[in-house]
């Protein structure tokens, strides 16, 4: 991680770029007419997961220099950096150790003098407990009835990765319990999540890496009101006895920061534990997972984490030519850098991953969304690409006609699975088909696309021709896996999880900042109280409207919303 020149200035790059210029047009047509068997051998297995990278633009020797550039950037010496517990998170001085997350018991991975993997086993203990109890229906809420409703509270990493995972593994779930995840400060998302719930059978877990996150803490205290209102506990916060035992018998929180959760109210006794070097959108397998691993039992859980784990030592070990998630990174770098392009597209061939791409889009863009480098300054090429997506085959009857006949470059990574979710009956085999047809179907598609002779000896009227042609050369990356289990899940994870790193290690940028969300909360904040103040936007201001003296020049204009303010306030009013 020392200071380096840009990647730009190697001759690796420059390697590429003038193979860019020798390959990049040719199409893949052309690229499976010259090699009929790269469909096999442009594969590369990790754990349950085949990767076939074989649709995309790019031959033997294009995999051979972007894995010399991934050694220019000394990605192998990142990864032993991350994985020896070095402060590779240097803005905020941290060591980034979502890999110690899901280490077996008895590994060992010493930071500051201290195996972080004993303490992981030890929170991953106690929420075992816990949701044992609360699945077996013996952690009883404050009236003595057992917890049904499990609704987790929390943003970003501390909300995307469980109400992704939770969905993709609905077939794991118990269907006994309620679980719902809440996020939005909209007062609609709490609202609509506790309506229909019995407080007296309710547990919220509230979810907060840094206990500060103004929209959990809103939602964790209406929940908290509305749970002691309709309980009808005596009392307002913290006074009795009774209000105490209620708040304790409903709430769990999880977080890095029990100071924070002791001011709110809640007793570290209901804490589950874990820290700085685990980064939110790193975080869903660390005690952020609780609600998660509630729905679907610890030993599915520890699935979970063992199949981050096989990606994780095949990421550390297999040579770039033939590391999964190296290999998606390099590949994705290799469109965004020379090609041009500016989106990928997530294309889950599974119902319940639909929240996947979402997951995938904080993953990568917060990580990768960055335009100075690691010394601060410009980095010379695009970095993180636009993430976005939907699961197929919905997706096909809206977007896919710009992937297919738009003007622009989209990659795409199609995942798919060989089994359906629920394989009992026989009738769900025959949609399973139905949809992994559409999946191969698509990437065929894409690649080959049809040409205009081939249209007009359909008998297509010529007019039409033209808009009956499909060019093809639409890249794809395929991912098949045995089934959604919990292992391949996580395996599925830790792949993306590597592949933002990889790319972060090649622009030599910081992947595990996020310091780009600060001023718009900053801001909120400053909003929030004009909103609530009793005198109309500006009035209050030291010097008259739109200005503020104690503002520093490079500051935004207080005034840029005064206008719209006002007429929120008058319409708020009825006005
Ligand atoms: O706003 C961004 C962010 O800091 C994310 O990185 C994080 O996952 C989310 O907010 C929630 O933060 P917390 O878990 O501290 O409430």
């Amino acid at each position: 991680m020392s200071e380096r020149e840009p990647i730009t200035a190697s001759p690796e790059w420059q390697r590429l770029t003038d193979h860019h210029a020798a390959v990049g047009g040719v199409h893949l047509r052309t690229l499976f007419g010259d090699d009929p068997k790269r469909g096999e051998t442009m594969t590369v297995e990790a754990g349950d997961l085949l990767l076939d990278y074989s649709k995309n633009r790019l031959t033997a020797e294009t995999v051979g220099l972007l894995a010399a550039l991934a050694a220019r950037a000394d990605l192998p010496g990142s990864i032993e950096a991350m994985w020896r517990g070095e402060r590779i998170n240097t803005t905020e001085h941290r060591p980034v150790l979502h890999i110690a997350l899901r280490m077996p018991r008895g590994s060992s991975l010493v930071v500051d003098g201290e195996n972080v993997v004993e303490a992981v086993h030890q929170v991953l203990d106690r929420m075992s407990l816990f949701a044992e109890q609360v699945r077996f229906g013996q952690w009883v809420g404050f009236t003595g009835r057992p917890i049904r409703n499990v609704v987790n509270i929390g943003i970003g990493g501390s909300d995307l990765g469980p109400a992704m995972a939770y969905d993709a593994l609905r077939a794991f779930a118990d269907p006994a319990l309620t679980v719902r995840f809440v996020s939005n400060v909209d007062g609609t998302d709490i609202h609509q999540a506790t309506r229909d719930l019995d407080p007296a059978e309710t547990l919220f877990v509230v979810s907060s890496k840094t206990f500060t996150t103004l929209e959990t803490l809103t939602n964790a205290r209406t929940a908290r009101a509305w749970l002691v209102e309709t309980l009808g506990v005596p009392g307002g916060p913290g006074e009795s006895p009774q209000w105490r035992a209620a708040v304790a018998r409903h709430n769990e929180a999880v977080s890095t920061n029990a100071e924070k959760l002791e001011e709110f109210g809640i007793d570290t006794a209901n804490m589950f534990g874990f820290w700085d070097w685990v980064g939110g959108r790193y975080s869903v397998d660390s005690a952020i997972g609780l609600s998660l691993m509630i729905a679907i039992g610890p030993s599915n859980f520890r699935e979970f984490l063992a199949g981050f784990h096989v990606i994780d030592e095949h990421f550390r070990s297999a040579p770039f030519e033939a590391n999964l998630p190296a290999l998606l990174g390099l590949i994705g770098l290799w469109y965004d850098d020379f090609f041009g392009a500016e989106t990928v597209a997530i294309l889950p061939y599974s119902h319940n991953m639909g929240r996947f791409p979402a997951y995938l889009q904080q993953l990568d863009m917060e990580s990768n969304g960055k335009s100075v480098d690691r010394q601060g300054r410009p980095v010379p090429v695009d970095t993180g690409p636009i993430v976005w997506g939907q699961p197929g085959t919905n997706g096909q009857h809206a977007f896919y006609q710009l992937i297919h006949q738009g003007t622009r470059l989209i990659p795409a990574d199609f995942i798919g699975f060989a089994r359906p979710d629920y394989d009992q009956a026989p009738v769900q085999l025959e949609h399973h088909d139905l949809l992994m047809a559409n999946f191969f179907a698509q990437t065929e598609a894409l690649a080959f696309g049809k040409t205009a002779e081939e249209v007009a000896a359909e008998g297509t009227a010529p007019e039409l021709v033209p808009h009956r042609t499909f060019p093809g050369n639409r890249p794809t990356n395929t991912i098949l896996a045995p089934r959604l289990t919990p292992s391949v899940l996580g395996q599925l994870i830790a792949c993306y999880e590597h592949k933002v790193f990889t790319q972060g290690v090649v622009w030599n940028i910081n992947s595990f900042d996020q310091w780009g969300v600060e001023l718009g909360k900053v801001l909120a904040t400053r909003i929030a109280a004009e909103l609530a103040a009793p005198d109309e936007p500006g009035a209050a201001r030291s010097g008259g409207p739109g200005h503020d003296s104690s503002r520093g020049l490079h500051q935004p204009p207080p005034t840029a919303n005064d206008a719209l303010i006002r007429r929120y306030r008058r319409l708020r009013a009825g006005g």
